[in-house]
C-alpha cells in the first residue's frame, strides 16, 4: 500500500461522506490547457490529476469508444490520503478528459483500488436502460476515515447506467466481507468457458486468492495463491502466444511486476515455473489492464500508476505510466512478456529526424534537440563500443556492452543483444523516461527531475554502429486535445 500502515492512520482528514450518485462533469465543459496542464513540470502525455494526489489506475474499462481511467484520487490533498476514484476519458489512450471523481468516501470506508467491467448479460440486474452496466468493484477500507471508524476492509460495488458518468454504490454492499488483514484490490474479469465472473484479490502478505461469481454480487473463495514477493494490485488474464496459433497462458501480476505464468480452467490456477519479474525500472507500480476491449482489436492494455517523482511547486502530484501493449512469446527460457507503448503515440508525433553511421566521439547525431518531449527508436550495433549511453537533459540512459545491462540512475536490466544488435525505444517527457529493450522484452520506467534549463541530448560510445536512429519530438497531449 501506499507505506500501508503509516499512510492509514495518517488517513484521518475528514472527508465527509456524501451522496452515493455523484455527477460527472460533462466534457463540454472541460477546462482549458490555458488554465491546466501548462505549468512547468506539467507531464505533456502522461496522465496526472489536474490537481492533487493520484496513485493507483483503477476500473480501467472500454466501453461505447471511450476509455475509462479511474484512479486513485486525494480530491483535498497533494499527499496521499481521503481515497477517492478520480475519473478521466479518452477515446485513443492519448489524450484524457478528467471528469467529476466517481466514487466517493462512505461509512463503509475511502475507497482503495479495484477494477470495473461491463456486463453484457446483465448478471448483476443493475441494467436500467437498452445499454449494459458498467459495474465497479473496489475496496471499502473501513477504518481509514473518521466515518468508518471499526470497520473493516470489505470489497464492494457500484454501477452506471450512464455510460460511467454518474455510479450508484450497491444497496447490498458489501459483497465480500472481510477476510484477512487489509485485503483489498480486487480485479473482476469474465470467464467465458465457465460462464462465471472471476475476481483476483490482495489478502496479505504475498497470499493472494481467486473467486468467481455468477453475478457479481454472490462470490465463492475457489483458489489461493502466495507469489512470493509480491503484494497488492493483482491482475489475472489469458494471452495468446505470439505466432503460436491456438496456444494461451494465463498470467497472475502483481503490483510490484512479478508475474506467474500457467493454466487456468475455471477453478484452479496452476502456475508454470518461477514467478518472473518484468519492468525494472524504479517507478513502475500497480499496473492494471482494460477489461472489454473489442476482440478485433484484441490487446491486453496496461497502465501503471509512476509511483515517485518530484513535482515542486506543482498543483498535481504522481503520474501515470504511457499505456502500453503486453504480448507473450515463448522462448529460450521459457514463455515470457515483452510490452510497448500503445501506437496511438503516433498521433502525438512531430516530424521525424533520422540517422545513422558510427558513433564518434567528436560528433552527436542529437546536437539538434532542444524540447522536453521525445520518442526515440534506435537500432545498434556495439563493435568496439564498451559503453553506449543515451544522455536526456542529463540523465543518462546507459548500455554496457560487457554485462549487457541496460540502465537509467540506479535502475538496471539485463538486456542480452539479440543478433549483436540492441533495439531501444525510449518516450521521454517532462517528468519521466521509459525505455523499452529489444522490442519491450526488457522495460525501464523511471521518474526524472532534469533542470528546467538542460535541454541537450547526445547519444555516444565511438564506435558503435547506428543501423537506423529515429527522433520524433512529441506534442502536447493536454494541448493537441484542446485544438482538436
Ligand atoms: C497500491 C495501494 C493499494 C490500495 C491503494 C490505496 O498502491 O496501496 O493496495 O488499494 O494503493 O490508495
Amino acid at each position: 500500500m501506499a507505506s500501508t500502515a503509516a499512510l492509514l492512520i495518517l488517513a484521518v482528514t475528514v472527508h465527509a461522506p456524501t451522496a452515493d450518485v455523484v455527477r460527472a462533469e460533462s466534457p463540454a465543459r472541460s477546462q482549458s490547457v490555458d488554465e491546466a496542464y501548462s505549468e512547468p513540470l506539467r507531464p505533456q502525455f502522461h496522465f496526472t490529476a489536474r490537481k492533487n494526489w493520484l496513485n493507483d489506475p483503477n476500473g480501467l474499462v472500454f466501453f461505447a469508444g471511450q476509455y475509462h481511467l479511474f484512479f486513485q484520487h486525494n480530491p483535498s490533498g497533494i499527499e496521499w490520503g481521503n481515497m477517492t476514484w478520480g475519473h478521466a476519458v479518452s477515446d485513443d489512450l492519448v489524450h484524457w478528459r478528467q471528469l467529476d471523481d466517481a466514487i466517493e468516501p462512505d461509512a463503509l470506508g475511502t475507497i482503495f483500488s479495484g477494477s470495473a467491467v461491463v456486463d453484457w448479460k446483465n448478471t448483476a440486474g443493475f441494467q436500467t436502460g437498452d445499454e449494459p452496466a458498467l459495474v465497479a468493484m473496489y475496496t471499502a477500507a473501513g477504518g481509514t476515515s473518521p466515518a468508518s471508524q471499526g470497520a473493516k476492509f470489505t470489497q464492494c460495488l457500484a454501477y452506471s447506467n450512464d455510460r460511467g458518468q454518474t455510479w450508484t454504490k450497491y444497496d447490498g454492499n458489501p459483497v465480500v466481507s472481510h477476510i484477512a488483514a487489509d485485503n483489498r484490490d480486487p480485479k473482476v474479469i469474465w470467464h467465458e468457458p465457465s460462464e462465471r465472473w472471476v475476481m483476483a484479490l490482495y489478502l496479505d502478505k504475498n497470499d493472494f486468492a481467486l473467486f468467481n461469481s455468477p453475478d457479481l454480487k454472490k462470490w465463492e473463495r475457489i483458489d489461493d495463491l502466495t507469489v512470493p514477493g509480491s503484494i497488492e494490485c493483482p491482475d489475472f488474464f489469458e494471452l495468446p502466444v505470439v505466432g503460436k496459433p491456438g496456444e494461451s497462458k494465463w498470467i497472475f501480476w502483481t503490483a510490484n511486476n512479478v508475474y506467474l505464468i500457467g493454466e487456468f480452467d475455471g477453478r484452479d490456477f496452476q502456475p508454470e515455473g518461477e514467478p518472473q519479474r518484468f519492468e525494472h525500472g524504479a517507478n513502475c507500480f500497480a499496473a492494471q489492464s482494460y477489461s472489454d476491449i473489442p476482440a478485433q482489436d484484441g490487446r491486453r492494455i496496461q497502465i501503471a500508476w509512476m509511483r515517485g517523482g518530484k513535482y515542486p511547486g506543482m498543483p498535481f502530484n504522481q503520474q501515470m505510466t504511457f499505456p502500453t501493449s503486453l504480448t507473450l512469446h515463448a522462448t529460450d527460457e521459457g514463455y515470457r512478456l515483452r510490452s510497448q507503448p500503445v501506437a496511438e503515440i503516433e498521433s502525438l508525433r512531430g516530424e521525424k529526424f533520422t540517422w545513422n553511421g558510427e558513433l564518434n566521439d567528436a560528433e552527436n547525431p542529437l546536437e539538434q534537440l532542444a524540447g522536453e518531449t521525445y520518442e526515440f527508436a534506435l537500432t545498434i550495433e556495439p563493435a568496439d563500443a564498451k559503453r553506449i549511453i543515451l544522455d536526456i537533459r542529463g540523465a543518462q540512459l546507459s548500455y554496457d556492452v560487457a554485462t549487457q545491462e541496460l540502465s537509467f540512475g540506479e535502475s538496471k536490466a539485463r538486456a542480452p543483444l539479440v543478433g549483436g544488435k540492441l533495439t531501444l525505444r525510449v518516450l521521454v517527457d517532462r517528468a519521466s523516461v521509459e525505455a523499452y529493450a529489444n522490442d519491450g522484452s526488457v522495460t525501464l520506467s523511471n521518474c526524472f527531475e532534469p533542470e528546467p534549463s538542460k535541454l541537450a541530448y547526445r547519444l555516444s560510445g565511438a564506435s558503435a554502429k547506428v543501423d537506423k536512429l529515429t527522433v520524433w519530438p512529441l506534442k502536447s497531449a493536454w494541448r493537441s486535445r484542446d485544438e482538436e
